[in-house]
Formats: structure tokens, sequence, C-alpha cells
């Protein structure tokens, strides 16, 4: 499986989508300029909120050939891997602090033949990876609690970035820097100028406004710098 490539990308979440058109969302948000989407998956045990799983990626997979960034919010995520494979996943990422044997969950994701993520809640140290890095194909860095959409960036998250940017370079991992949580016009270039390749956007592109403009505005962010 080739690496992930070192990029800029907005990765919209569907969490605050419209459910009953998330056909629609997709295909629209795939049309102005999409070429990742995010599907938070919540069990209502590891955050508060219960949000779908495997069928709905399945689902999500069978109307875009964009890859599926699917971002585990459960407990005991082994327990599923396989599930979401066979949804169709092309990254799987899972909660350091939901993983008793973090080594081994990150092994069966690539013998799976997917690429493999690591999330950290804002309150987990950069150490709970440290030691998996070289292996991993991408670190999620929480800027916010999980469990919800429209919630305001933690600020603590940019220099958190910046130290996992150095720690990548330290030790020569492909890995890639994504970020979760309160991404919006007003956020998105100090995450870009920490490190950061993927910018995850639920409510800034599903929320208020046309899919489309907010994508395109999100986007052209990623162009300039301030
Ligand atoms: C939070 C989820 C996020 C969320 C981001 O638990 O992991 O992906 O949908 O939403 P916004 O961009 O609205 O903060
Ligand atoms: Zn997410």
């Amino acid at each position: 499986m080739s690496p992930l490539k070192k990029e800029l990308l907005i990765a919209p979440s569907i969490l605050s989508a419209n459910f009953a058109a998330l056909g629609d969302n997709i295909t629209r948000v795939e049309a102005a300029g999409a070429r990742i989407i995010h599907l938070d998956v919540m069990d209502g045990h590891f955050v508060p909120n219960i949000s779908f799983g495997p069928g709905v990626v399945k689902a999500v997979n069978g109307i875009t050939q964009l890859p599926l960034d699917t971002h585990l919010m459960i407990e005991k995520p082994d327990r599923y891997l396989e599930a979401f494979r066979d949804a169709g996943a092309d990254i799987l990422t899972v909660h350091a602090e939901a993983c008793t044997h973090l080594h081994r969950t990150i092994s069966r994701i690539k013998e799976l033949g997917m690429h493999a993520g690591v999330s950290l809640n804002p309150a987990t140290s950069l150490t709970a990876v440290e030691e998996v890095l070289p292996m991993l194909d991408l670190v999620l860095i929480m800027s916010v609690n999980p469990g919800f959409g429209g919630q305001q960036f933690i600020p603590s998250s940019i220099q958190k970035i910046r130290t996992l940017a150095m720690m990548i370079d330290d030790c020569r991992s492909g890995a890639m820097i994504e970020v979760d949580g309160g991404i919006d016009a007003s956020t998105i270039q100090s995450v870009i100028g920490a490190g950061a390749h993927y910018l995850v956007a639920g409510n800034a592109v599903f929320g208020n406004g046309n899919i489309e403009t907010n994508f395109s505005h999100l986007h052209s962010l990623t162009l300039t710098r301030t």
C-alpha cells in the first residue's frame, strides 16, 4: 500500500451533514473539490454521543470514489477493524485512550490493508504515540473534546501540533498530521502554520450557508498564507 501523500486537504466531516440527504451532501462537497471524506463513528461509551457504524460507511463507499477517512471514537476498536475494512474504510484511526495494546491494533489495521491512524484527546500527551510513530500513517490531534460537532477550538492544540511535527521529523516517520475540531476560517491558517496536513471541518462546511461556498472558502484559505 502506497504511503499517504503529504498535502493540505480539507476533510469534510459528515457528522454535521444532513443525514436525511447524506448522498446529496457528499456529492455536493465532492463536486466543490473535496478529495477525502471524514467519517466520525461514535459508540456512546468512549464519547457521550452515538453517530453511525459500518453500515453507513459502506453506503458512503457506494456513492463516492473518495478515500474514506474513518475516525473511530469507540471502546475496544479491535472488535470492529475488519467490519470497517469490509465497509470500505481507507484510513482507520483509533484513539490511543481506547486501546490497551496500541501496537497490536495498529499492526492489525495495516495487515487488513488500511492506512493506520491514532488519535489523541486534548488531555492526552504526545508521549502516548511516541513509541509507535514510525509505524503510523497518520496522527489525529483532537482540538476539541470528541463527541460533538460545532465546538470551540482549544488554542493549546497549536503547540501540540508543532511539537508533533518535530517528533515526526526526528524519527523520519511518514505520518500525516490531521487536526479535528473547531476548524473554521478563523483557526485554519494557524493550524496549517503549525504543521497540519489534513484539516477536518464539519460545521464550517455543512453548517450554516451553502456547502459549495463554505468548502471553497475554506479551501481558498489553505492556498493563501497570512
Ligand atoms: C468531533 C468529531 C469531529 C467533528 C468536527 O468529535 O471527531 O470530526 O465532526 O466538527 P467541527 O468541525 O464542527 O468542530
Ligand atoms: Zn473526527
